[in-house]
């Protein structure tokens, strides 16, 4: 496309069955936010579209485990996402949500076009049911085997290990989530939307016509769905939290939640137009804007095969022009999992590293998986902060502000006659507002922030080259003109930094003495070599943009992580189901005695075993016991013990074993001595009963 008019930026609208974790943020929302900083510093038209995605059944299963509404799940989480976007400097022009009444009314609207115009297919089948809950099951409530890859916990809708997205029938084994029954089939009417009749369409836009300008992890994904033939999809429900279906015979059904979602889009620009007194319809209908979908992976075919061909169906709208889908991002070398709280919370990160939202897009971006699944680690992030922002950007900053202040009392000195380096310096500063543009305009955010590094990298090396402050004892007119050029990258890093550390950017202006407004349409000229900071212009006092982030800090967070993991592994320890009962002559049976362990050696060439000596106050004798995996012999000798005497003897590697040490494991799956109390009170050979 060239030059377009405006550009309608969306972002996945995130389910508010729980918060923002980094997760979300460096597959969708920095990178998105990038992108609209930089397009509006061009001087674009932008909207830049989000909203919390409110109904589908992750925030019924939610409600239910919580015991409250739908309603109070979405107020919850809408209220602390919309604010750590905000406190995040994530720039949307609009949040909205699709439980807003804008949002019923334009969905319902477009599922009646569609309708009238006889887009779907209306269609009693069978079901999936769970007759226990009395309830179809549909998306998350059913889980199974994925036909295409054979995961065994796909849900009804989509497979998040390979993406495909299917009907719940598909599924092999299916089980309901709410009982865990196996379901049984039930007939109900369905609308369905024939992505088979869009096929041609979808083959001839997406595999001709962007083979080249989509990422190729989003183009082979698509190419793959549309190679193994698209299918109906059913697009209403039976459930009861959504947008009720409009037409008759959809009482009690209703819209499924990727139907309604992405029209979220539709509705979160109309609520912004109308606040802001414009014309929603340019943004989505003009064929001049360019319509961009940030989303992760697991969103591609909703936004490339579904969403296109519900756009199509309609007629009036545009298509995106990119869907720039990213990888995921790992944790410390573990998925991301809220359900077992492994993760970076947004609102958290705020909370504990108040001035720090720069220092975490940084790592994010320049970390970001763009191309693969990525791992984040706290040691990462703080290399990025210490080893690049502190020691980097902020160091050439901070030494041309000091050094302004020092020799000039803050007033930007006049050059004299520019040196071959200068002359380079200058061209080297010119040629980067293009670089870093290229790598954005292509979704290259990494490659983009490392270019912005790279400009902070060219302005030490030249302070380093040029040493004002061994020049100024002889040659003070030469250090005029050193000052005025590094003056001129700092300001240039104000300008180019502004999509990705937005905060510092702001700060960065202030030292400098510049109004942000000024900082807009300045990229370009940059490029054509224009004077950024002029001679005279008076700048304000050092301030440090950066500052180091602590080992302590670090560990900090890692501990906190392991601490998570541990209490949520207790949590959803599953407590083994009562044995068959037993009669008081089976019990009278065990000899249980209190014992002390003597001695203690390992079974040479096992890891598990430790063959123990052990007063059971009847003899001394051996036991052999698999706990050499949790305790060093040097640790259990002198422990009391727990023994079942009268086991019947058994060889373990060659060595007779008499008796049994009783064991049980922690929460963490550590294995602990049943002890008895170990006070002079409770003696050897004292029997348990
Ligand atoms: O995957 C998700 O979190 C979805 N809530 C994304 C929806 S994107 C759009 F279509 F609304
Ligand atoms: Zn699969």
């Amino acid at each position: 496309m060239n030059q377009p008019k405006r550009y309608t930026i969306t972002a996945a609208l995130p389910y508010t069955n729980g918060p923002i974790h980094i997760g979300h943020l460096a597959g969708v929302y920095v990178p998105a936010d990038i992108y609209a900083r930089y397009q509006r510093l061009q001087g674009k038209d932008v909207a830049f579209i989000c909203g919390s995605d409110e109904h589908g059944v992750p925030i019924t299963i939610k409600a239910k485990k919580e015991g409250v509404s739908p309603q109070d799940i979405v107020d919850k989480y809408h209220a602390i996402i919309k604010q750590s976007f905000l406190d995040f400097g994530i720039s949307f022009d609009n949040y909205s949500r699709t439980t807003a009444k804008i949002h019923h009314e334009t969905a319902s609207e477009f599922f009646k076009t569609l309708y009238e115009k006889g887009e779907f297919i209306e269609e009693v089948t069978e079901q999936l049911y769970d007759a226990e809950a009395n309830q179809f099951l549909a998306d998350r409530f059913v889980i199974g085997t994925c036909p295409k890859c054979g995961n065994e916990e796909s849900y009804g809708d989509q497979c998040e290990n390979c993406g495909t997205s299917h009907n719940a029938t598909d599924l092999i084994n299916p089980k309901s989530a709410i009982t865990g029954a196996t379901p049984t089939l039930k007939e109900t009417k369905h609308w369905f939307l024939p992505l088979d009749k869009h096929e041609a369409f979808l083959k001839e836009w997406i595999l001709v016509g962007h083979k080249k300008d989509w990422k190729p992890n989003v183009y082979g994904q698509v190419k793959s769905w549309i190679d193994d033939g698209l299918r109906p999809r059913a697009v209403t429900r039976d459930l009861d939290w959504g947008i009720p279906v409009p037409v008759k015979g959809g009482e009690g059904k209703v819209l499924y939640v990727w139907f309604d979602a992405p029209i979220g889009y539709i509705s979160a620009t109309k609520e912004w137009a109308e606040r802001e007194g414009k014309n929603w319809e340019p943004y989505w209908k003009d064929k001049d804007t360019k319509l961009l979908h940030f989303i992760g992976k697991d969103n591609i075919v909703f936004h490339c095969i579904i969403f296109p061909a519900m756009l199509k169906a309609e007629g009036s709208y545009i298509l995106p022009d990119n869907v720039p889908a990213n990888e995921f991002l790992n944790l410390e070398g573990n998925k991301l999992s809220t359900s077992k709280n492994w993760a970076v919370w947004l609102h958290e990160y705020l909370q504990e590293f108040p001035d720090k939202q720069d220092v975490l897009r940084y790592a994010l971006t320049a970390n970001a998986p763009e191309t693969k699944d990525n791992d984040f680690t706290w040691k990462d992030f703080q290399a990025r902060n210490n080893n690049e922002l502190v020691a980097i950007f902020g160091n050439f900053i901070n030494r041309v502000v000091v050094l302004t202040n020092k020799y000039y009392n803050g007033i930007v000195p006049k050059p004299s006659e520019l040196s071959a380096i200068d002359e380079e310096t200058l061209a080297t500063l010119k040629a980067f507002p293009a670089v870093i543009a290229s790598s954005i305009e292509r979704y290259r955010f990494r490659e983009a922030s490392q270019e912005l590094m790279n400009l902070a990298r060219l302005g030490n090396k030249y302070l380093a080259d040029e040493e004002p402050w061994k020049v100024i004892k002889e040659d003070k007119a030469r250090v005029q003109t050193i000052m005025y050029v590094a003056l001129q990258i700092a300001s240039a890093l104000a300008v180019l930094s502004e999509p990705f550390l937005p905060f510092t950017s702001n700060k960065l202006n202030k030292i400098l003495n510049v109004s942000s407004s000024a900082v807009e349409n300045t990229w370009n000229s940059i490029s054509d070599g224009q004077e950024l900071l002029p001679a005279n212009h008076q700048i304000g006092k050092a301030e440090l943009l950066f500052s180091k982030i602590e080992d302590s800090e670090v560990q900090a967070q890692i501990d906190k992580l392991e601490a998570n993991k541990k209490a949520n592994e207790a949590a959803s320890k599953k407590v083994e189901a009562q044995k068959d009962e037993i009669t008081w002559d089976d019990f009278s049976k065990l000899d249980i005695r209190v014992g002390t362990i003597l001695e203690a050696e390992k079974m040479p060439k096992t890891k598990k075993l430790l063959v123990l000596k052990v007063d059971t106050g009847i003899d001394t004798r051996t036991i052999v016991s698999g706990i050499a995996e949790s305790f060093s012999p040097e640790e259990v000798v002198g422990k009391k013990v727990t023994v079942l005497v009268n086991l019947a003897p058994r060889a373990l590697r060659g060595v007779e074993s008499q008796g049994m040490i009783l064991m049980t494991e922690d929460a963490s799956g550590n294995l602990v001595f049943v002890n008895p109390d170990e006070n002079d009170k409770v003696s050897n050979g004292l029997k348990i009963s």
